[in-house]
């Protein structure tokens, strides 16, 4: 990403220390935002991705907060605002387990839900709250999200709820704050598994995704036109169609 249109903005990506948010991190420094790392459990993860982000000239905090505690999700913005202002929430962190119905039980299905949509509901009421002067929020779906089946069920429901939540964000912070989702689709195999080739099968362009095909999403999503709100971008090579 060669032009820098985040110069100078901070931006919060959770789950940011490794995986897909690792990804997202990098993208917003190399768009020339600062950015503000947050982790969970993943500390040393957490610390190289600061020293990649410091590699590219960018100032960036490290923030850890378990999102499954309410109290730590609610507190998470009030800390890092003692440090920086925020001008864009990337909600990525989430948690994926292939439950089938009969598989959840209470605690999993609460787990599912406070990681994946209580979280990002918290950080968004507290971004808003700091963000008088607009900012930015997209919220990291999955194709699941817009075609809820009966597979990885409780996070199926956590991603179908955070999409109609990103619409409804959408209106309540409108004018300031344009909300807006990205679903995807086969970006990178569960972090125990291989890539399973069964998976593209099923995917009309018939491969994974490129590292720099999500990164483009997200930049577009946190720099596009103002007028661009409540929309859902599928990065899923078709996924969702089929
Ligand atoms: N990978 C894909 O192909 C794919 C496809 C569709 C959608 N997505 C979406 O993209 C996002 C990232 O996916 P991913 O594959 O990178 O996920 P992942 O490997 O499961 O990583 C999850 C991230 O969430 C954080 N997290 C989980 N539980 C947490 C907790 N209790 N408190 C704080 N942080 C917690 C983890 O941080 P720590 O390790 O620091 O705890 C980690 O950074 C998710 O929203 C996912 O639904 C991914």
């Amino acid at each position: 990403m060669s032009d820098l249109r985040l110069m100078d903005k901070c931006i919060l990506v959770t789950g940011s220390a490794r995986r897909v948010g690792r990804i997202f991190a990098l993208a917003c420094a190399r768009a020339g935002a600062d950015v503000v790392i947050h982790h969970g459990h993943s500390d040393t993860e957490a610390e190289k991705v600061r020293d990649e982000i410091k590699g590219l000239g960018r100032n960036t905090w490290i923030f850890k907060a378990d999102l499954s505690d309410s109290s730590q999700a609610l507190g998470l913005i009030p800390r890092i605002n003692e440090s920086t202002p925020l001008h864009g929430l990337v909600n990525s962190a989430a948690i994926f387990e292939p439950l089938s119905l009969e598989q959840i039980t209470f605690e999993k299905w609460e787990r599912h839900i406070s990681i994946n949509l209580t979280a990002p509901f918290l950080l968004s009421q507290a971004f808003a709250r700091q963000a008088q002067e607009g900012g930015r929020i997209v919220n990291i779906l999955d194709w699941r999200a817009l075609r809820p089946g009966a597979d990885h069920f409780p996070y199926t429901i956590s991603k179908a709820s955070l999409a109609a939540m990103t619409k409804s964000l959408a209106v309540a912070l409108a004018p300031n704050i344009p909300v807006n989702g990205l679903a995807l689709g086969a970006i990178l195999p569960p972090s125990d598994g291989a890539r399973n080739p069964e998976i593209i099968k099923n995917v009309p362009m018939k491969r994974w995704a490129n590292e720099n095909e999500i990164e483009q999403a997200l930049i577009f999503l946190l720099t596009s036109p103002e007028y661009i709100t409540g929309e859902i971008i599928h990065v899923d090579g078709g996924r969702h169609l089929v």
